[in-house]
């Protein structure tokens, strides 16, 4: 059996290593900046949490060091496209820092404002309610406003890695030989 470690000895790696084990999917945020409406921003995501079916809310961890931090702790609403298993390329052009991340890439917006990634799985709107701050993030809790389910099999990412259903049930199936 590994040995159990306490707070004082865990290094960050060993953290990050562990917490790598918990598949979720990804997700590309998006909204327009507040202080150029025709500047789209965007952020890859994969720190949502939904918190209540009854409010259907949720919330999502955006970290201060963020070049768009101020923007979104002020968004009104923004636009969670969550991508499908067919859109790893949109991972590596959204998770790097800075601007430049539509560059070449033609998109419409929804009635709010909020860039529109095609071909998602799931899209949906949200308006903040909530700003919870902790030391180096903020939690952004936010009310559902729209959603659009394009039924299609998501992204997923595990082991620090980005998977489709079918690279999963390999590796799955390859480990069960
Ligand atoms: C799979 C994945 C998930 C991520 N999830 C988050 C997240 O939930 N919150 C966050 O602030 N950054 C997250 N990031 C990091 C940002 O997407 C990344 O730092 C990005 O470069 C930030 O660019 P910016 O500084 O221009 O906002 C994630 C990155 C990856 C690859």
């Amino acid at each position: 059996m590994a040995l159990k470690k306490s707070r004082a000895v865990i290094t960050n790696e060993e953290f990050r290593l562990a917490m790598s084990s918990w598949a979720t999917g990804i997700s590309v945020i998006t909204c327009m900046s507040s202080e150029n409406p025709r500047q789209p921003i965007a952020i890859v995501c994969n720190s949502i949490v939904s918190i209540s079916l009854a409010e259907k809310s949720i919330l999502w961890s955006v970290d201060k060091s963020s070049s768009s931090y101020q923007q979104w702790i002020h968004a009104p609403t923004f636009l969670v496209n969550i991508l499908a298993e067919d859109q790893g390329d949109l991972l590596g052009r959204f998770a790097k820092k800075g601007p430049g991340k539509f560059e070449g890439l033609e998109y419409l917006c929804t009635e709010q404002g909020n860039p529109i990634l095609e071909g998602v799985s799931v899209s949906m709107e949200c308006a903040t309610t909530q700003i919870v701050d902790t030391p180096d993030h903020s939690l952004i809790i936010s009310r559902l406003e729209t959603l659009v389910n394009n039924n299609k099999a998501p992204l997923i990412y595990l082991h620090s890695s980005s998977w489709s259903s079918t690279q999963l049930k390999t590796v799955a199936d390859t480990g069960n030989s």
